[in-house]
Formats: C-alpha cells, structure tokens, sequence
C-alpha cells in the first residue's frame, strides 16, 4: 500500500476548494483501488480510534463511516448530541482538545462550517467535514467515484444539479470546476447558490477550462449525460409555514422522466433520503436511470480513500 505523492500533504478534509485537481483525481483513484481490494487495507487503521461528533441526523453518513473505519482496522465512536451540544455544554475549542486526547481523527456533522473550522482549528488530529451548511465534500467526492465508474474520462462529462442551491450543489459545482467536469445549476429563484461560492467556483472552472452555467430557467437544461438532484429543504431549514410555498415553487424543477428525456440524460444521483413525488419520482428514483445505491456504497469506498490518505503519512 504505497499512497499517492499528492496526498501527502492532506491534514485534513474540510471543503471542497481545498483539493487540487491532482489531489482529487488521486482520491478517486485510491477510493477505487480499496473498493476493489479492500483486503490490502485492512489493517491502514489498525490501533486508530476516529471520534464521530453528529449534531444532525445520519443514515449513510453514520453507517459508512462507522463500517468503513471497521473494513480499516479502526475503531469509531458515535457521538450524538445527548451528551451536550457542540459548542453549548462546552465550546467547540474545547470539544477539540479533549477529543485530540483520546481519538486519532474526528468526524463532524454540524450545523455551521464555522463548527468545522473551529474543531480543525484547535484540534491537533486530522478533521473531516461530514456536512455542514455550506459542504457535503464527503458526498461530492462520493459522486465522482461513482461517475468515474461509468465515464473514466471524466472531463467528458456534462452534469446537471437541478433544485435547491445548497450545501450538496455546492460541493458538487466546486469539485466539477477543479476536475474540469461541464456544470448546469438550475435552481429556482431566490435559491440559487451564494454569490461567494459561485465566485469561487468560476474561478475554478476559469483555470480547468470547464463550462459552468447557473440558471433559473429549466427550459434552458441543454443536453446533459447526468442530473442529479436533493432536497428542496435541508436539515436544518425546516419550516412547516413555508412547506406549500416551496412545494408550489419548485414543482417545475422536479426530476422526471419528462426532464430526462428533454436533457437526453441516461443517469441519475440523488445523495438521499429522498423525498419522493417531491425532487424526484418515484419512479425515475426506482429505475434503471438511477445509480443512487452505487452512490450511496461509495461513500464507504471515498471516506475510506479519505481515512487512508489521512493516516498514511
Ligand atoms: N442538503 C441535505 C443533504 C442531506 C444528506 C441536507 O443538508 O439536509
């Protein structure tokens, strides 16, 4: 188990805009090589114990990392928050000291990126961002193995995330424009992504020479290989008085058979839980169309890629 020159200066794995095109292609890589012999590394953990810090629910998140650390050797402990809130009972700098005390990694899913930037901040062991209001890196990362398994070259690909600009769209768009992937963001108005991450993520796709269109308009979806879709409300941002308004507002960016045959797409994502007859249809969630599992199992494969690089140096 040799690891790649460019991870070897990865301490941690907070934000997209943190990964160099090299060094993402390179997680890929080894996010498919531990997928397809995962028995090579079953010991890159062995005596790590990783602390897993979830201020908000988790199915995948939990259970991928929590086995995927086992496939590894290594020990995980659930930390939830009926032992006191992250930065209530204790602040997050202190959250950070003392887990460093014990835990070799943490893995956090928080409510603000502030959290996450305070937990690597003072904490002396490598941190992974396993959501936040602003990114989902773990998930991105997740998704371009999964492409990267049906289109190797990935700079052939034209991908689509229609619905809400939020934490999943913008880790998507940043990790597209470093890889050099086409992107369409369609969103309604009033919930395209913040002007801070598209600025930031035109400058990526400036320097990888990839397109990247943000729109309001469906009708302007083009043709595209891949649409993927979310929530249109996200943890967090749950509002029953304003449930009719966005059901009304986002109807005409649901993810149908009607749309992927309009975009000629044959594939579509979902990162899940899926709210189903709302973002996307029952059916075009249950079809061939759609890889959701393969991308819901690599999140193992790509968490561990992350784990691996993480300790191996
Ligand atoms: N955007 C969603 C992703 C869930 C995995 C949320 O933050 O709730």
């Amino acid at each position: 188990m040799s690891l790649n020159k460019a991870l070897q200066k990865m301490n941690n794995f907070l934000a997209d805009d943190q990964l160099k095109k090299n060094e993402l292609l390179a997680l890929i890589d080894l996010a498919i090589n531990i997928k397809q012999n995962p028995e090579e590394y079953s010991q890159a953990l062995a005596g790590k114990s990783v602390a897993m810090i979830f201020e908000k629910p988790s199915l995948r998140t939990h259970v991928s990392f929590d086995m995927g650390i086992n496939k590894l050797g290594g020990h995980a402990l659930y930390l939830g928050q009926q032992n006191g809130k992250l930065g209530e009972r204790e602040r997050v700098s202190d959250y950070a000291k003392n887990l460093s005390c014990f835990a070799d990694a943490i893995v956090a899913r928080v409510f603000s990126h502030d959290s996450i930037q305070g937990l690597a901040e003072h904490a002396s062991v490598p941190v992974i961002n396993a959501l936040c209001d602003l990114y989902h890196p773990c998930q991105a990362l997740a998704d371009f193995v999964t492409l990267s398994e049906t289109y190797p070259d990935l700079s052939q690909v034209k991908l689509a995330y229609v619905g809400d600009g939020n934490n999943v769209s913008n880790s998507l768009m940043i990790m597209a424009a470093t890889l050099g992937v086409d992107f369409t963001l369609v969103s309604p108005k009033g919930h395209e992504a913040a002007a801070d991450i598209v600025a930031k993520t035109k400058r990526l796709a400036q320097a990888s020479g990839s397109k990247l269109i943000l729109t309001t308009d469906i009708d302007a979806i083009g043709k595209q290989d891949v649409i993927y879709t979310d929530t249109w409300v996200s943890m967090g941002d749950e509002d029953a008085s304003k449930k009719a308004e966005i059901l009304a507002k986002f109807a005409p960016y649901q993810v149908n058979h009607a749309l992927m045959e309009k975009a000629q797409a044959n594939m579509v994502l979902h990162c899940q839980p899926a709210h189903l007859e709302e973002e996307i249809t029952t059916e075009l969630f249950d079809s061939e169309l759609s890889k959701v599992f393969q991308q819901a199992e690599n999140r193992m494969w790509a968490q561990n890629a992350v784990l691996v690089a993480l300790f191996s140096h």
